[in-house]
Formats: C-alpha cells, sequence, structure tokens
C-alpha cells in the first residue's frame, strides 16, 4: 500500500528519502511528502500527486541529517495536498507517516477538537500524530508507545521529533516496517525495494514491536517495553531489479523475464532418480502429506487466480478436493479449519493484509498452513508453518506477471511432491518433470510471437468490452487474462464458463464485443467449438488461444494465438502468458499508465 521511508545518519536525507520514494510509488502513488529535522526546525513539503510534483515544490533548503518521507494510496479522505503525509502534531514539533488504518481516530479526533485542537487534514494518521504529542513528555520513544497502547487499527509508522534530532521510532502492527542496516546510518522502509541502494542487510519488524533507530544503531522492544532480539536478514537482490533496462515498462520487462524466472522456480526442486520434487521449506513429512484429505488455496487478485489454477493443478494430480477461496471472503465466513487440510497462503508481496490474517485465523483455529510466497522473509512467509519460495524475482509492476506464472509453476511441483506421495506413478511423475523442464524454452517460444499479438491488440483495444471465455482449467485463464485487460488498459473485460455464456451473457455478443476464447487442446474443446459456434451465430468476433494444429478452432475463429502444448495439467502456465501480452499491447495502445493503473497498488497492506 503507501510505502515509507526514513534516514538517519551524518549525509543529507533529502535525496536519500525522495530517491527511496520513487521505489516505493509502485506500493501507492497518489500524493507524496517529505519531513527533515532542520536546524531551523521541523520542515514538512507535501504534494498531491505523483512524486516529481513533490520535487519540483521542495524549498532550496532542506538541510538535515534526519528524515522521513511517504507515498500515498488514499485510504482516509482524497489525496490532497493536506491529507498528504507526513502530519505532525499542531505544535508542529514532531512529524509522522502512517500506512494502516487507525480504527478509534474518529473518537480521539472528537476528544481533541473538544480540547481545542484544529486538525487540517481529515485523516486518522493527524489524530495519531497528536496523541503521540499528547504522551510527550521529554521521550519520543515512551511518547509514542503510550500512543499505540490507546490506539486501534493497523499500522506502520515512522516518526521523528526536532526536540530529538538523532532518531527515528518505528512501529508496527499489521504494516511492514523494515530497518535498513548501513554504517553510521540507518535507513527505515516499509519495503526492501526502497533500501537496496544503500544496503542490503535488513531487519524485519514484527507486528507489536516499536524500534528506536539512531546512526550508531538500533533497539527492539515490545510495546509494553520488554526488550526482543532480531536477526539480520540479507537481501539477495540488487538494485537492477528496480532498472526497466531496454523495456519501455516493468510491465514488459516482467514478462519478458519469465523464462529466467521459472527456471528460477525450478532450479534445485527436480528429483530425475525418483520422479518427483523436492521442496525443502515444506516442513511436513510424507506421512502427513499422505493424511491429507482437503487442500485450500488463498490469495487475493492475482494470487487469488494462481491458486484457483493451482488448485485444479493439485486437484488432478494429487486426487485431493483442492479449491481456492479470496482470503478476505474466506476469514469472515466463519470457516470450519479442517486439522486433515492443507491451507496455502498465496502471495507476492507476502504482505497483503486480507491474506495475512486468513492465516492468522486458520493458525488461530489450530490449523496447517504453508506460504507460497515470492517476497524472502516477508510478514506472510514468516507467519506460516512452512512453505514454498516462489523465486520470481523482484515484481516492480503493480500488475503480477512472472509471479502469476511462477506461481502456477511452483504450485505444480507442490503437485508433483504430493501426487507422487500418492498415486502418480513413476513414469507420470517423469512425465510432468520433463514438461516442467521444456517450459522455459517453451515460454520463449510465446515471447516470440510478441508481434502477432501486438497486431491482434491494434483491433482488441478500439473495443469499450470484451468477453474472456474457457472451460474448467481454461476458465481459470480466461479470469486471469479479463482481469489483467481491465487493470491495465481499462477495457471492460468479463470472463465467463464457455458453458455459462447461453445462460445470459450471449445477450451482449455481437460485433462491437470481441470474445477471447482460451481453447487448449483436450478432451473439453468440442464443447468449447459449440460455443464459439454460438457466438459466431451472433457475429461476434472470435480471438482463440490455442495449441497448434487444431484446423476447427481455426475455422471457428477470426484470429489465433498458439501457444506449444505442454502435459495438460500443465497448460494454464503457458496459456496465461500471451494474454499478458495481449493486455499489454492494447493498454499501450491507449496511451495508459502501464506500471502504475490508476486506483491500484502493489502490495494492499490495509482490509
Ligand atoms: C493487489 C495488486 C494485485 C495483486 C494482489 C495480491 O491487488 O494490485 O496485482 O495480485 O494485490 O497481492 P499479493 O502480493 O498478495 O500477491
Amino acid at each position: 500500500m503507501c510505502g515509507i521511508i526514513g534516514y538517519v545518519g551524518p549525509q543529507q536525507a533529502l535525496p536519500i528519502l525522495i530517491s527511496g520514494l520513487y521505489r516505493l510509488e509502485y506500493r501507492g502513488y497518489d500524493s507524496a511528502g517529505v519531513a527533515i529535522a532542520t536546524r531551523s526546525g521541523l520542515r514538512v513539503q507535501k504534494a498531491e500527486g505523483r512524486i516529481p510534483n513533490l520535487e519540483s515544490r521542495l524549498p532550496k533548503r532542506m538541510r538535515g541529517g534526519l528524515g522521513i518521507g511517504h507515498t500515498r494510496w488514499a485510504t482516509h479522505g482524497e489525496p490532497t495536498d493536506l491529507n498528504a503525509h507526513p502530519h505532525t502534531d499542531s505544535s508542529g514539533q514532531l512529524a509522522l507517516v502512517h500506512n494502516g488504518i487507525i480504527e478509534n481516530a474518529a473518537a480521539l479526533r472528537d476528544e481533541f477538537v473538544g480540547q481545542g485542537v484544529e486538525f487540517r487534514s481529515e485523516t486518522d494518521s493527524e489524530v495519531l500524530a497528536e496523541l503521540i504529542a499528547a504522551h510527550w513528555d521529554g521521550d519520543l520513544e515512551a511518547a509514542v508507545r503510550a500512543a499505540l497502547l490507546a490506539v486501534e487499527g493497523t499500522y506502520g509508522i515512522a516518526v521523528i521529533d526536532q526536540r530529538q534530532p538523532g532518531q527515528i521510532i518505528v512501529a508496527r502492527n499489521g504494516s511492514p516496517v523494515i530497518v535498513g542496516l548501513g554504517e553510521r546510518e540507518m535507513f527505515v522502509a516499509s519495503d526492501v525495494a526502497a533500501l537496496v541502494r544503500h544496503t542490503k542487510q535488513v531487519v524485519h519488524l514484527d507486528d507489536g514491536e516499536l524500534a528506536v533507530v539512531e546512526a550508531s544503531g538500533f533497539r527492539t522492544s515490545t510495546l509494553d517495553a520488554r526488550p526482543t532480539e532480531k536477526s539480520t536478514l540479507t537481501v539477495s537482490w540488487g538494485q537492477e531489479a528496480y532498472d526497466r533496462g531496454e523495456h519501455e515498462h516493468f510491465f514488459h520487462k516482467e514478462i519478458f523475464e519469465q523464462p529466467e524466472a521459472c527456471e528460477r522456480t525450478l532450479r534445485g526442486r527436480l528429483d530425475l532418480s525418483f520422479s518427483t520434487a523436492h521442496l525443502g521449506g515444506l516442513n511436513l513429512a510424507a506421512r502427513e502429506l499422505l493424511e491429507i484429505r482437503r487442500i485450500v488455496l488463498l490469495g487475493a487478485g492475482s494470487a487469488y487466480y494462481a491458486a484457483s489454477a493451482g488448485a485444479q493443478m493439485l486437484e488432478t494430480l494429487t486426487r485431493v478436493p483442492a479449491h481456492a477461496e479470496p482470503a478476505a471472503e474466506f476469514r469472515y465466513r466463519d470457516p470450519v479449519i479442517e486439522k486433515d487440510a492443507l491451507y496455502l497462503a498465496v502471495s507476492q508481496s507476502g504482505e497483503t493484509f486480507d491474506t495475512l490474517a486468513a492465516v492468522q485465523e486458520i493458525r488461530r483455529k489450530g490449523g496447517r498452513v504453508l506460504g507460497v510466497v515470492n517476497s524472502v522473509g516477508s510478514t506472510i512467509a514468516r507467519e506460516c508453518d512452512g512453505g514454498i519460495y516462489i523465486h520470481a524475482g523482484v515484481e516492480v509492476s503493480v500488475t503480477s506477471t512472472k509471479t502469476y506464472t511462477s506461481t502456477l509453476v511452483a504450485l505444480a511441483l507442490l503437485a508433483l511432491h504430493i501426487g507422487r506421495i500418492r498415486d502418480l506413478s513413476p513414469s507420470r511423475g517423469r512425465d510432468l518433470i520433463d514438461a516442467l523442464r521444456a517450459l522455459p524454452s517453451q515460454i520463449e517460444q510465446v515471447l516470440a510471437g510478441e508481434d502477432e499479438i501486438r497486431a491482434l491488440a491494434r483491433g482488441f483495444a478500439q473495443h469499450a468490452n470484451a468477453f474472456f471465455i474457457g472451460r474448467a482449467a481454461a476458465y481459470v485463464t480466461a479470469r486471469e487474462g479479463a482481469q489483467k485487460l481491465k487493470e491495465i488498459s481499462y477495457i471492460h473485460a468479463e470472463a465467463y464458463p464457455a458453458s455459462e455464456l447461453k445462460h445470459g451473457p450471449l445477450a451482449l455478443v455481437g460485433p462491437d464485443t470481441p470474445t477471447l476464447a482460451v481453447a487448449p487442446h483436450g478432451p473439453l474443446l468440442g464443447k468449447m467449438l459449440s460455443s464459439m459456434e454460438e457466438i459466431r451465430a451472433r457475429r461476434g468476433r472470435i480471438i482463440a488461444l490455442t495449441h497448434p494444429d487444431e484446423p476447427l478452432v481455426e475455422s471457428l475463429s477470426d484470429a489465433q494465438i498458439v501457444v506449444p502444448r505442454s502435459e495438460p495439467a500443465l497448460d494454464p502456465i503457458l496459456m496465461g502468458i500471451p494474454l499478458q501480452l495481449l493486455a499489454y499491447h492494447c493498454a499501450r495502445e491507449l496511451g495508459r499508465d502501464i506500471d502504475k493503473p490508476r486506483n491500484l497498488a502493489k502490495s494492499v497492506t490495509v482490509e
């Protein structure tokens, strides 16, 4: 969601904060601001809009070695200059940046207003700044601690006070805070993306923890002041992951990184001698996996779609019933947590609030939950009983591409692993291994078809509406394809099981509403062809996403996108990729802001 950055040390804080904000912009980008403790007091500058807007408003002199910055995705109050962070208390002595939501802010605000305080913004965060100031008695750490004990809600905060110019106080409850360790200087951020330029040594705070960060070091404690021990994590990637290289957009760069990402997901995990997959972090013995009666996958957005495709793969290959649910819905329907079920939390960032809350709910009720997570050391990864790292690499574009694909690969590995413990024969295991090993070069082949997809996108982008259809696993691909298209091109796209077309949506099919039909080779192809006939009969145009040598598909569609054949259970892995390219080229055709679609954020750390 919103991004936090902070610096304390001998350098000028401002350029560090600004470059950090650029790195964090993908988490939220409707307004931004910085606060620096200068010799003449606390200076704050904020601006609605993107970071360049903030930069253009910075005063000439804003010097000091202590500062905090924030890029916002509005929750409370519109994205205006006044609502942007940092927020100061009414005396202007302390400044705070905040991610999350303070739930009792309205009541606290009323109390302060009763005491004559005049708030400048509509935010819950300004109320928190005032609350900290109200507790200040010469010690910022104690004031923050006392204030946090009086609030309900979620937060990742960083606070500075001009009366204590050598420290930043950070605290976390439900929204990530990371301390970056430098040489006689320290950094804080909501995301390692903002830190890798300066340091690879990071420490993740846990919920309910507070840290006092000074240039010479840091110490952590619980809110009730019990010291805590932290271990340092070394970030394994560098700055280059955050450069677009020759690509116009991160979205495009990340699509083209998929062969490599897939190789990374597979690396060291295929066991040819026993025709299975090794997944070191599962922390589950064969016997425990044998006892599983159900697999439930949870996620949000593209992670949920990847979970849905993964559920089908898992059920097909392990013969254990498997289904996926949006994490937020799951946790609010008071689910029965079964002790012989395996729960999987799927997340790129490992910080999505709803997915994390579902993990906590499952664990509270004694369930066993594994993380399928891309971001190493993230909260979900740490809260789960074990899991599989996706290893897609850093994903910067708000909309997921390579992580979606690599998540499917990771879930295919899990399916192979569990399948081989159960009914899957060694020879089927071997076939799957061969298919998995072929994926990176097959992805290259799909990507080589970019020019044809670009040409198709020119026509597709002229329409305001589109349907995406498929059957069974191909329907999941259709859903993810429709989501991708609407997210970045803003073309209204709806996905339906092809079988459902005639039960309603067919009323809207016609020459102005093209259909993307996901039509892989297989037992359901005949049924897909009937649906395509129905569309043709209403003069609807069809682009078919299919396998080589399918003359019937060719005869019933206006254009085809062809992907290489794989093992049928693994088809969704390759089938998703052309739809990423289609969405990209439609969005480009329409001049959209592809890496930062309107109203969205990469990592949604609020409910
Ligand atoms: C946001 C992003 C989506 C993403 C979803 C889940 O909505 O805009 O692209 O799929 O969160 O994120 P996660 O990090 O849990 O995979």
